[in-house]
């Protein structure tokens, strides 16, 4: 089956043809894949091979893993995700890392206030809940699909979140301010889709990848303008950005008068802008 499974991702022109049919196949029968080592000489029913069968047409379609799955690691720990929620990105790891260090080197040790701003899956405000003792977190997004994620992913992982439905940045504003404001908002312009993975561009959540008014720097600009009302004075807000945003939402956050510098993943790419309230 795995033989079959992995020879049918590589004639669809999958990269990832191996790894990916052991997390199919593993799926199909309701094990992770040790637990498929474990078993391999295990013969399979008719339903099992048919369930694997199904799962393997799908990602020939280009369906990601994650969806098929319905989950992805984010920090260490397994996010669920499904239609209308974004799949979480290695790099996007990299703004717990930085509040965790800004936390770390915080004289004042009390309670840390944490808002995430087009939360997602959650990954983002559920980690900071689990990874930052006593903080108190609120999470924000537009989307009805993601609100509930996030609150069944807090809930199944055993994170204290705040989760409302709302439109930008507004709503967080009765809950504010806070000592962080994160964000990976949407960033990509209209005008890139032909360059996505068909993974990416048919199967993601529209709302979750397109900036508005087709401006990759929208959201970055309307949180450097939020951070007065939002901000705590020495608080930080880090953002999530595209390739090559960096240079452009450094230069607005500094014509803003604002202390800000950006941080580079492990591609060194500057992927976080930070802005800090004075
Ligand atoms: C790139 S995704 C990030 C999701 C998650 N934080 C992560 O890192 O995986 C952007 C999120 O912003 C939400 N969003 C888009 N427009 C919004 C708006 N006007 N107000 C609030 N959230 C919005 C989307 O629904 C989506 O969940």
């Amino acid at each position: 089956m795995l033989q079959l499974a992995r020879a049918f991702l590589e004639r669809k022109g999958l990269e990832e043809a191996r790894l990916e049919a052991e997390l199919l196949v593993a799926h199909a029968l309701g094990l992770d894949r040790l637990g498929l080592f474990m078993q391999l000489d295990r013969p399979l029913s008719g339903e099992e091979i048919d369930r694997a069968r199904d799962l393997l047409v799908r990602r020939g379609k280009r369906e990601p893993v994650a969806y098929i799955t319905g989950r992805r690691e984010f920090y260490g720990r397994d996010f669920e995700v499904g239609p209308g929620v974004l799949i979480p990105r290695p790099e996007t790891e990299l703004i717990v890392d930085l509040v965790r260090e800004r936390l770390a080197a915080r004289e004042e040790q009390g309670p840390a206030s944490i808002a995430d701003l087009g939360c997602g899956s959650g990954c983002l405000a559920v980690t900071l809940a689990l990874e930052v003792p006593n903080a108190r977190v609120v999470a924000s997004d537009l989307c009805a699909q993601a609100v509930a994620r996030t609150r069944s992913n807090a809930e199944r992982l055993g994170a204290l979140v705040e989760v409302i439905e709302g439109d930008g940045a507004a709503p967080l504003l009765v809950h504010g301010p806070f000592d962080f404001l994160v964000s990976n908002p949407p960033y990509i312009a209209r005008g890139e889709a032909a360059q996505l993975s068909l993974e990416v561009r048919d199967f993601e959540p529209e709302l979750a990848l397109y900036a508005p008014e087709n401006d990759p720097d929208h959201w970055a600009a309307v949180l450097i303008r939020s951070v007065p009302q939002l901000l705590n004075p020495g608080g930080h807000l880090l953002v999530e950005l595209g390739h090559e945003q960096g240079s452009r939402v450094l230069d607005l956050a500094r014509s803003s008068g604002l202390v800000a510098s950006l941080h580079e993943d492990l591609q060194r790419i500057p992927r976080v802008l930070e802005v800090q309230r004075g």
